[in-house]
């Protein structure tokens, strides 16, 4: 037995799965998706193929010709989930399982039509990274194995589904509508990816539209129109894009996560709307997952930074080439910031903090943090200021040609290295970075004329004429690098002025809820608690509950909100902070 990937029970001296053929029904009555998975294996090779699985119910496995199958589908484990055992007899090299979903799938969230934007219709999303693609089909869940695929759905007539996929056809029989699809290039299992509701879209270029409900379609049309600038910037950087289609799907307020890099098709929150397209960063971020995730993939969740580390390097790339250096400085201004909190925040699991980590019984959802995006960042940056920009550019070119439409280790990462770039590990201390805990001394700062002027004025209520040019951003970084002892007259005289109760920047918003109510200033209080029942984005209901749940006095507003608003957060979202509450 070789299992290499310590969050899957793939075996990888059994057959890779080479396509997956997958047929669902979606149910949104019963919550489950009535579904059959053929897979077909690179090679026949009598005896045991494991499979990952989470809360099927396994209806039954047969081969090629409509045979039954041997299996066994052992009990559950807590991370890993079930395993599911195939029996193959010599020459079979392809099994169809049939299935169906349990309402608890860890990989989808069912909405019921109060939570969607025209409250007509319910919605359905996935979100399968890192390892929840076994809850939706039985299949070999580690990124070192790369599928394509062709799907169907069949939805409700008067809905529209989306995949991460090309879409090939729709047909309708009766009150329901099977649309098909196919995935040409080869992806981890962790990119497969759909939704169902109601759905509009709207053309942003040649190559993007965005997908909406109805009722958000023009706002989040205005919001992402840059996207096909956001392409040629990238594709000049990182080189030809290589999915055909970059288009974007508006989720519901509810969806965990700022973005997801779902192939040909991102997701993204609600909460970009800002009105100002000042939050596209994430945009730019999910695109560069075309490069270095999507295309160049962590061989596992203990690699995450490969993933991470490499987009925010791209994201900020992509962001100097548009908007100019002062702007990706202000942005990796505040990913060091985010980057020193998380470090306090795992200050008493220190192993957690290396680039490169060792996750076996950990939960990967459990180890997430800024770390290695930002701890990522830095060691790239510091790679780049040791051999000069036009080498580097160079050595991350041939590391997307050497490893595309593959996965890779750190191990394998040092290696290349050391070959491209001989001595620069050694140079910036590289091992520090990947396997051991903290940020080395030594780790580039972000330097600015707009970050000396901020500094300058840490802790003061500026005047209009020192925030006449202020971007968001910079808004965010003056409230974030507020001391925890500003009087409480600075937060009164700063939300007078500026009106920072009202801002319609999520990231502003939250940043001012944060400083204030920990600082003691409860006049926000209100909109902290109505914020609670607005979003469900994890970056924003950890902080705020975690705040919340830091003051005696607000201890019992957290309980209550989470009262009013938990059964409406995602799954994922919903554990974390029933975490922090019970820490509290
Ligand atoms: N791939 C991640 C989201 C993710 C990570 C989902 C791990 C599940 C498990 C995505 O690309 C991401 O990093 N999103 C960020 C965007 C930000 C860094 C610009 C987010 O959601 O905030
Ligand atoms: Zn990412």
């Amino acid at each position: 037995m070789a299992r290499l990937d310590p969050h899957s029970y793939n075996d990888s001296t059994q057959p890779e799965t080479e396509t997956l053929d997958w047929k669902a029904r979606v149910d949104f009555r019963t919550r489950r998706l009535h579904a059959e998975a053929t897979l077909t294996l690179k090679e026949a090779s009598a005896g045991p193929l494991d499979l990952d699985t989470r809360d099927l119910d396994i209806r039954g496995v047969v081969d090629d010709q409509g045979r039954p199958l041997p299996y066994i589908l052992s009990p559950p484990e807590p991370i890993l989930g079930s395993r599911l055992r195939i029996e193959l007899p010599e020459g079979v090299k392809q099994l169809t399982v049939r299935y169906r979903t349990s309402p608890e799938a860890s990989a989808l969230q069912w909405l019921t039509p109060s939570q969607t934007a025209g409250g007509q219709q319910p919605f359905l999303f996935s979100q399968c990274q890192a390892i929840h693609a076994r809850s939706v089909v039985p299949l070999q869940d580690t990124p070192r194995i790369r599928i394509r695929y062709r799907a169907s759905l069949r939805v409700p007539k008067g809905l529209k589904s989306v995949m991460a996929a090309s879409f090939v056809a729709r047909e309708e029989h009766g009150v329901e509508a099977e649309e098909h699809y196919e995935m040409p290039q080869p992806v981890p299992p962790y990119l497969l990816a759909f939704a169902v509701g109601s759905l509009t879209s709207k053309e942003l270029g040649p190559r993007s539209r965005v997908w909406a409900e109805p009722e958000a379609l023009e706002d989040a049309a205005d919001e992402f129109a840059g996207v096909d600038d956001m392409l040629k910037a990238a594709e000049s950087l990182f080189g030809p894009y290589d999915w055909e289609r970059f288009d974007l799907l508006l989720m519901p307020p509810s969806f965990p996560y700022g973005g997801m890099e779902n192939p040909r098709l991102t997701f993204l929150t609600p909460t970009l709307i800002a009105g100002d397209k000042s939050l596209v960063n994430v945009v730019a971020h999910e695109l560069a997952h075309s490069w270095t995730g999507n295309l160049v993939t962590n061989a596992s969740a203990e690699h995450f930074w490969l993933n991470e580390g490499f987009t925010v390097f791209a994201e900020r790339r992509i962001l100097e080439a548009l908007a100019g250096p002062e702007v990706a400085a202000l942005h990796a201004a505040l990913g060091r910031r985010s980057l020193d909190e998380a470090l306090h925040h795992f200050r008493a699991h220190p192993q957690l903090t290396a680039l490169r980590t060792h996750l076996s019984g950990v939960d990967p959802d459990e180890a997430f943090s800024q770390i290695p995006y930002e701890k990522g960042y830095l060691l790239l940056r510091a790679l780049e200021d040791a051999v000069g920009r036009p080498t580097f550019d160079g050595f991350l070119r041939r590391y997307l040609a050497k490893y595309r439409f593959q996965a890779l280790t750190t191990e394998e990462f040092v290696r290349f290295t050391e070959g491209e770039l001989p001595g620069a590990l050694a140079k910036v201390d590289a091992d520090a970075y990947l396997n051991r805990p903290g940020v080395p001394e030594s780790a580039p700062r972000p330097t600015s004329a707009r970050l000396e002027a901020l500094e300058r004025l840490r802790g003061k209520v500026p005047s209009q004429a020192d925030t006449k040019d202020w971007t968001p951003t910079e808004w965010q970084l003056f409230l974030e690098s507020m001391p925890v002892d500003t009087s409480k007259d600075v937060f009164r005289e700063l939300d007078a002025k500026y009106a920072l109760t009202g801002s319609r920047n999520s990231e502003v918003l939250v940043a001012w809820l944060v400083a204030a109510l920990r600082a003691g200033f409860d006049a926000p209080l209100g909109r902290a608690e109505e914020f609670l029942g607005e979003v469900g984005r994890m970056k924003y209901l950890k902080p705020l509950y975690s705040v919340l749940a830091s003051s005696r006095d607000h201890r019992k507003v957290a309980r209550a909100a989470f009262e009013k608003h938990g059964a409406r957060y995602h799954p994922i979202a919903r554990q974390g902070v029933e975490l922090i509450l019970a820490r509290a």
